[in-house]
């Protein structure tokens, strides 16, 4: 079977991660991915902040979790990794852009074994005080709006397969 098919049909969202460490090598790889995605005018408007740090992740997580009103039960799932993929909000294809940018980053990872999830709970709630404090210490532009935090990490259950629907495919042949 053609190999960027394989890699792209059997992708999965994980949400159960080992301890296992990303290698800096890997996490450029995935990068270099994410950065030669396409983007709107070729713009590349965005910023890749990647936190490595167990701490970082849990306070981010904390965070966000409070801020969104989940405080409760809310977590980033323990990934090794995580890359928020933020944007200008003057730039119309931000979120576009960071989609694009995000599945090169998940297809790139998954092609070397890692697994990951797209979380989406930041993207609302940037300039909550508490949320933009932090998004400040980690260099993230003020003006910024984080499209996307892409989850990286070795899989600790296999993410469940979900089933995609044909019938949104349609061929206009007969006009
Ligand atoms: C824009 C977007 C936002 C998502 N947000 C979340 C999220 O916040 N938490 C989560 O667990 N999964 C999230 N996902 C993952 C989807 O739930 C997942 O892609 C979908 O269930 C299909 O499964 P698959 O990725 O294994 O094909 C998101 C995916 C996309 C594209």
């Amino acid at each position: 079977m053609n190999l960027i098919y394989e890699n792209i049909i059997s992708r999965r969202s994980c949400r159960s991660f080992t301890d296992q460490e990303i290698s800096k090598d890997n996490l450029d790889l995935i990068l270099k991915a994410g950065i030669s995605a396409p983007s709107g005018m070729n713009r590349q408007s965005w910023q890749f902040t990647v936190i490595r740090k167990q701490a970082n992740i849990a306070k981010l997580e904390k965070v966000v979790g409070k801020a969104a009103n989940r405080a409760e039960n809310y977590d980033f799932y323990a990934p090794n990794v995580i890359i928020l993929v933020s944007n200008d909000p003057e730039n119309v294809n931000g979120l576009a852009d960071a989609s694009c940018a995000m599945e090169n980053m998940f297809l790139m990872a998954h092609s070397l074994g890692i697994a990951s999830c797209w979380i989406n709970q930041l993207r609302t709630i940037c300039d909550v005080e508490e949320v933009r404090e932090l998004l400040d210490s980690y260099g993230i532009p003020s003006n910024h709006i984080v499209w996307g935090i892409a989850d990286l990490g070795y899989a600790a259950e296999i993410g469940k397969e979900v089933v995609k629907k044909e019938n949104v495919i349609k061929f206009v042949d007969s006009l």
